[in-house]
């Protein structure tokens, strides 16, 4: 008997998340092909190639590996160029492989969250000018319906789009995902028509399915005043907030879509979603600076005894997931956290990161507010955008070039947490110890 557990709900989901263009391999015909051709656009040239090889059917192994370890979820994505490679043509042999996939999670025990737009758009989108196209929404809906329809008897959790906020900062102002500019009128534009391409899917999920449940997944990031004796620096605070993280929320509770200097209103997004989607990283600590006008007048930087992962991308900040999970219980909807992990090849500061994470998670659903699952990103190293295979992020090690998998001790670690469904004492103490007086203190 362990001493004492953090004690999660019944029928609490637990899993890992994926998506499309990171763990298929063989994805020619999207932007990220595109990209990845582009010489200087991904870390070292590399590119996703075979990635995990699950076109090639090596998701049996993965997510075998998830159902043994206990988790009862998984989230993936469906990849738009292959559905429809071309705007006026479908491929019904892709959609009967997502289906196989979907069939083969069930019969696993794994319930299935399907995301309909993770970043990668077809080339024919991207050809058009991407989001900044104000036809790519109805081309968006047109996708939606098609899958859904396809798809509706295996999935009853549809997420939109996979971090719209996030997608809009990387391809329109910092410009390190495709098509790589750096202009705030794009970014707005964008923005707009990623909203509005939400709305129309949104309506078009719960036409086609009416007990559907649909929404999107957020990237919310922390952001805490450096000196918290300073209005300046809770003023930038406050603008990062509205425009990171408040932002698409906003619009889809009265339509208004404000960015910085730029409004307007999207109409077909009010009220359209279901659930909130969150997904956590990091934090940082914000203070006031004229000199960067360009980065709303903002310095960041981590906060001081935080640890920070291998490449520098992420800090151990549990507050932020906190936070985070404070911001969404406003919305009085069921909570999934569709994404939280870290990059660390040698698995040494994942297990804690893991348990600190999950231990706000615990407090959260114990507070009573709606927090129904957990997806860690990821399964199983893969594809990391525009920093390649620099950065490893699973709870499994892969060998792109073998595909040979190992087990992490995060992979131990995860799987007793998903069979107890809860952290016990015990398990923190054999997997864990280096975060055992944090979690038990004595
Ligand atoms: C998220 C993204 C994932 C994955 C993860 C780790 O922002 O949705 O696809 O890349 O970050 O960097």
């Amino acid at each position: 008997m362990p001493d004492a557990t953090y004690q999660f709900p019944d029928g609490f989901l637990w899993g890992t998340a994926t998506a499309a263009h990171q763990v298929e391999g063989g994805n020619t015909n999207n932007n990220w092909y595109a990209w990845e051709n582009t010489p200087g656009k991904i870390f070292d040239n590399q590119k996703s190639s075979l990635a995990c090889d699950w076109w090639g059917g090596r998701w049996k192994e993965d997510l075998g590996n998830a159902a043994k370890d206990g988790q009862n979820a998984h989230r993936f994505s469906v990849e738009w160029s292959r559905i429809q490679p071309a705007p006026d043509r479908w491929d019904e042999s892709a959609l009967d492989f997502y289906r196989d996939i979907l069939k083969g999670m069930w019969e696993l025990g794994l319930t299935p969250v399907v995301t309909l737009h993770h970043f990668s758009d077809p080339l024919w989108i991207y050809e058009i000018g991407g989001w900044e196209n104000e036809k790519t929404p109805e081309y968006f809906e047109q996708f939606v319906r098609k899958v859904v329809d396809a798809l509706k008897s295996e999935v009853k959790i549809w997420v939109t789009l996979n971090e719209p906020n996030g997608l809009v900062v990387n391809s329109y102002i910092d410009g390190c995902f495709p098509p790589g500019k750096n202009d705030f009128r794009a970014a707005f534009t964008a923005l707009t028509h990623l909203i509005r391409g939400h709305g129309l899917a949104y309506q078009a999920i719960h036409e086609i399915q009416p007990d559907a449940m649909a929404g999107y997944a957020l990237y919310y990031r922390g952001f805490f005043p450096k000196k918290s004796w300073f209005p300046p620096d809770h003023w930038v605070t406050g603008m990062l907030n509205r425009n990171v993280n408040d932002l698409f929320a906003n619009a889809i509770r009265d339509g208004q879509v404000k960015f910085i200097i730029f409004k307007t209103m999207v109409k077909e997004a009010i009220g359209t979603q279901d659930f909130v989607g969150l997904q956590y990283y990091s934090s940082d600590e914000v203070s006031f600076n004229l000199l960067k006008p360009g980065e709303l007048f903002a310095s960041r930087e981590y906060p001081k005894n935080a640890p920070v992962s291998p490449t520098g991308f992420i800090a151990d900040v549990p507050q932020g997931m906190a936070q985070a999970l404070k911001w969404a219980h406003q919305f009085r909807l069921p909570i999934y956290v569709t994404e939280n992990g870290v990059e660390d090849a040698e698995d040494k500061m994942r297990p804690a990161y893991l348990l600190r994470h999950l231990r706000e998670v615990w407090l959260a659903a114990n507070f009573n507010w709606q927090v129904k699952g957990y997806f860690h990103w990821s399964q199983v190293d893969n594809f990391e955008w525009e920093r390649g295979w620099s950065q490893r992020f699973g709870l499994w090690e892969l060998d792109p070039k073998t595909q040979k998998r190992t087990r992490r001790r995060s992979a131990d670690l995860y799987a007793a947490i998903c069979k107890e469904n809860g952290i016990s004492s015990e398990t923190v103490r054999w997997l864990a110890p280096e975060v055992f007086s944090e979690m038990f203190p004595g």
